[in-house]
């Protein structure tokens, strides 16, 4: 039996995994336990998207400011972030998911680069799901790159000012040719973006959870789901307007 209506899922689910530093704390253990957990969810989140039917779902992974962490931490989180590509290649092939990726991945050390870049080739023709990982990412940074590439291409007669739109402007950003995401789910009780998907959030339906990252589970992710579904997407229209449409 279907559980969630074709029609009230988003087709495009991005997440903002946060609290793992808190719920370690709550226990007494270091960060990267709370990190270590968070991989758990992640596996979780992928597996039950992929079973609902999610066509993206992009996980913000690691943001530009993160780099400014203690060392001793953004080193633990690169191996974990190594560890979870070695371990989750085959699962990703037998389950049909490409991976992508969104953000300044040249800042990555290069044995993770390449790792992902491996794991991205490998899945590239796989296309039950799309795996997106924010690495790196930042949303004004991505704004201020595409608005560079465009003034080059401006300059070098490959892009026609006049033909500069919204939909132009796009194909600039790190998530060309991906829709824009429907839901986006906030972890630990705060509500912000932290520079996740600006320009691509312009419309999107936000969900807040106090849940921490480790301990978000299907339920809680159902839950997300239900939520997004009993919701109205106006677009600036009326009620009305959309009961007429
Ligand atoms: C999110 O958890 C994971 C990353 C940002 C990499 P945090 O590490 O931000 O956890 P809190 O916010 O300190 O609890
Ligand atoms: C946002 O979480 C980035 C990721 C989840 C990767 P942070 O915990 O870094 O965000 P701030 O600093 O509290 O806004
Ligand atoms: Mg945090």
């Amino acid at each position: 039996m279907q559980e969630f209506s074709a029609q009230n899922l988003p087709r495009h689910v991005a997440i903002i995994m946060d609290g793992n530093g808190r719920w370690a704390k709550k226990r007494g253990l270091p960060r990267i336990m709370g990190h270590r957990q968070g991989v758990k969810s992640v596996r979780r989140t992928v597996t039950r998207a992929r079973e609902i039917g999610i066509k993206y779902l992009t996980l913000y992974a690691f943001s530009q400011e993160n780099w400014q962490r203690p060392q001793d931490e953004v080193s633990l989180l690169m191996d974990l972030l190594y560890d979870y590509l070695e371990k989750e290649l085959d699962r990703l092939l037998k389950n049909d998911i490409r991976l992508t990726t969104i953000g300044d991945i040249d800042r990555l050390p290069n044995r993770v680069r390449e790792k992902l870049l491996d794991v991205m080739e490998e899945t590239k023709d796989r296309d039950a799901m799309v795996l997106c990982l924010a690495l790196s990412y930042g949303g004004r940074q991505e704004i201020v790159m595409a608005a560079k590439a465009i003034a080059q291409g401006v300059l070098r007669g490959e892009v026609q000012l006049d033909q500069l739109d919204e939909a132009l402007f796009s194909r600039f950003l790190y998530t060309k040719g991906m829709p824009d995401p429907d839901l986006i789910i906030r972890t630990s009780g705060e509500m912000r973006l932290s520079n996740f998907l600006i320009f691509q959030g312009a419309y999107t339906e936000l969900y807040f959870t106090q849940t921490l990252w480790p301990d978000f589970d299907e339920a809680a992710f159902e839950a997300a789901l239900k939520d997004y579904a009993r919701r109205e997407r106006r677009f600036g229209k009326t009620s009305e307007q959309l009961l007429g449409s």
